[in-house]
């Protein structure tokens, strides 16, 4: 199954991959995921992609669209993939349908996830993730069982950089300006699916798992 995930900063794009990738065994390419990586690591890409980050813009789509080609050539990916955070801009989506084409596939579908502008700020700020293994809570809607503590390895939380109330800010911003005009995008190739995101996680993932029920 080729599946992308569409959705603001917080909509939960990043926790429904988690039990997507699970259920369909499938690799979960976040692009957000592999700067944060390179960041860490101090590597070139890393370099180029750290300022757009921290003021919550968008990294040029050259940078990202070549990560995201090379990435779907892994033999991992032969079966399918779920994209989270790319595409999202026009021209990402250009390019990706284009590299699918080379690849001889194409996306079967693109889930929406739709969540109002003052419930993001909210679930961003509260947002905190394991440094060991990623794993993503939340202090009010999704909190650990221990403070600060990681339920499922025991690793330390930390909230992402571009988490404050300012960059999230820019960051729905600029998902409103240059992201939203996919969802008409893909809603003209008739592979769009709305997913109601201000339900609870598990609520999410079974109306995920019904827009994918006939899908293979
Ligand atoms: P990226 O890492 O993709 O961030 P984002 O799109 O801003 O989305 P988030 O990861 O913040 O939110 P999410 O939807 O994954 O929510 P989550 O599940 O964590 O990108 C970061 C940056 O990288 C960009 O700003 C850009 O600079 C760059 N970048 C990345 N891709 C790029 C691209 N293609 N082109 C150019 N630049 C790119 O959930 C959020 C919180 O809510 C959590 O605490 C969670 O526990 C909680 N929560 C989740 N679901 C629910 C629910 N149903 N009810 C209550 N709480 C919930
Ligand atoms: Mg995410
Ligand atoms: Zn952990």
């Amino acid at each position: 199954m080729r599946l992308i995930l569409l959705g603001p900063p917080g909509a939960g794009k990043g926790t429904q991959a988690s039990g997507i990738v699970e259920k369909y065994s499938i690799p979960h390419i976040s692009t957000g995921d592999i700067f944060r990586k390179n960041i860490k690591e101090g590597t070139e890409l890393g370099n180029k992609a750290k300022d757009y980050m921290d003021k919550g813009l968008l990294v040029p789509d050259d940078l990202v669209v070549a990560i995201v080609k090379d990435r779907l050539t892994e033999d991992d990916c032969k079966e399918g993939f779920l994209l989270d955070g790319f595409p999202r801009t026009v021209a990402q989506a250009d390019a990706l349908d284009n590299e699918l084409k080379n690849l001889d596939c194409k996306l079967d579908r693109a889930l929406n996830i739709q969540v109002e502008k003052e419930e993001l700020v909210e679930r961003i700020t509260g947002r905190r993730i394991c440094k060991d293994c990623g794993a993503t809570y939340h202090i009010k809607y999704n909190p650990p069982k221990a403070d600060g503590i990681c339920d499922k390895c025991g690793g330390e939380l930390y909230q992402r950089k571009d988490d404050t109330v300012d960059t999230v800010t820019k960051r729905i911003e600029v998902y409103f300006n240059q992201t939203s005009p996919l969802i008409d995008y893909y809603t003209k190739k008739n592979i769009l699916t709305n997913i109601d995101g201000e339900q609870s996680i598990d609520d999410v993932f079974e109306d995920i798992v019904k827009a994918l029920g006939s899908e293979k």
